[in-house]
């Protein structure tokens, strides 16, 4: 527990970005995190540098019931990783229609992990609501929906108010309250960058949980491997910590060990009359 699952109905906008950073950003604070793939783009293994030439993963493999343990690949920055594995595309077809007739085969094993007090569960998706999604949306703690600051964006925080893009019916209904927005590639200098943030904010009120600023640093530390988990490395790095720090206070996710350390006897308290 708990499980915070990134997405979106768009595609570009960050999500995977967002997922492995504030998955990397919780393991630096003494969290023990894992990182499922939901999407066919099998991309988040990259974020976490793992090797191209490692084509295994687990929802691509659903359908052979893989084992999530022996699945996950750990990665150098404390976060265990479920890549999607590298299938071809009828086969992530196939995955999706088996995970829309039974999607116990997806939330079996996620209940399993959810079952470890002590782990954090980060899962990134791909765009739109999917039968992986639905398996999941009951046992997610935080449903974190990106968006851009861009129109196209700002046409769909509306359906995202009001969760209507997750359908109409149960998957809707069941994302109830736990669903937030971050904004991504945000530019408060721009006056359309500007406009959607306020209108945003207008809408979601404190369901807007942050928002990241446009920042080469990000793309460039893809492509280097490396991920910006120093404040010191730009702006958009300052931004995706303060992500990760509102993240952790809406779910109350205290870094483990510090509840140990508070649940102290410290018996004259209650002789004060102050327990
Ligand atoms: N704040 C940002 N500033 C600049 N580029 C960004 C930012 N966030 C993400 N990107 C870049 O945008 C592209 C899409 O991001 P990605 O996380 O893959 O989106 P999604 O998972 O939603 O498809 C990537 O090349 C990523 O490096
Ligand atoms: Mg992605």
């Amino acid at each position: 527990m708990p499980l915070i699952a990134f997405a979106s109905p768009k595609g570009g906008v960050g999500k995977t970005t967002l997922a492995a950073h504030v998955a990397a950003l919780l393991a630096q604070r003494g969290h023990r995190v894992l990182a499922l793939d939901l999407d066919p783009q099998n991309a988040l293994r990259l974020q976490f540098g793992l090797p191209m030439r490692d084509e295994a993963g687990f929802l691509g493999e659903i359908e052979h019931r893989p084992l999530w343990r022996q699945a996950a690949v750990e990665s150098g920055y404390g976060v265990r990783v479920l890549p999607y594995g590298m299938v071809d595309p009828l086969t992530a077809l196939e995955t999706t229609q088996a995970l829309h007739a039974e999607p116990e085969l997806l939330a079996g094993p996620v209940r399993e992990m959810l079952a470890d007090p002590d782990q954090v569960i980060i899962v990134d998706s791909p765009p739109g609501p999917t039968p992986a999604m639905g398996a999941i949306l009951p046992l997610v703690d935080l449903l974190v929906v990106v968006l851009l600051a861009d129109a196209a964006s700002a046409a769909q925080i509306p359906v995202v108010a009001s969760n209507r893009w997750l359908g109409r019916g149960r998957l809707a209904a069941r994302a109830g309250d736990k669903a937030v927005v971050v904004l991504n590639q945000v530019d408060l200098d721009a006056p359309l960058g500007s406009a959607v943030f306020d209108g945003a904010a207008e809408a979601l009120g404190t369901r807007l949980v942050g928002a990241v600023c446009r920042d080469e640093a990000v793309a460039e530390a893809l492509a280097d491997k490396r991920m910006l988990l120093d404040p010191r490395d730009g702006p958009a790095a300052e931004d995706l910590r303060a992500v990760a720090d509102a993240i952790a206070a809406r779910l109350r996710l205290a870094p483990p060990g510090s509840q140990a350390k508070r649940r102290g006897s410290f018996s004259a308290l209650s002789d004060w009359g102050l327990r």
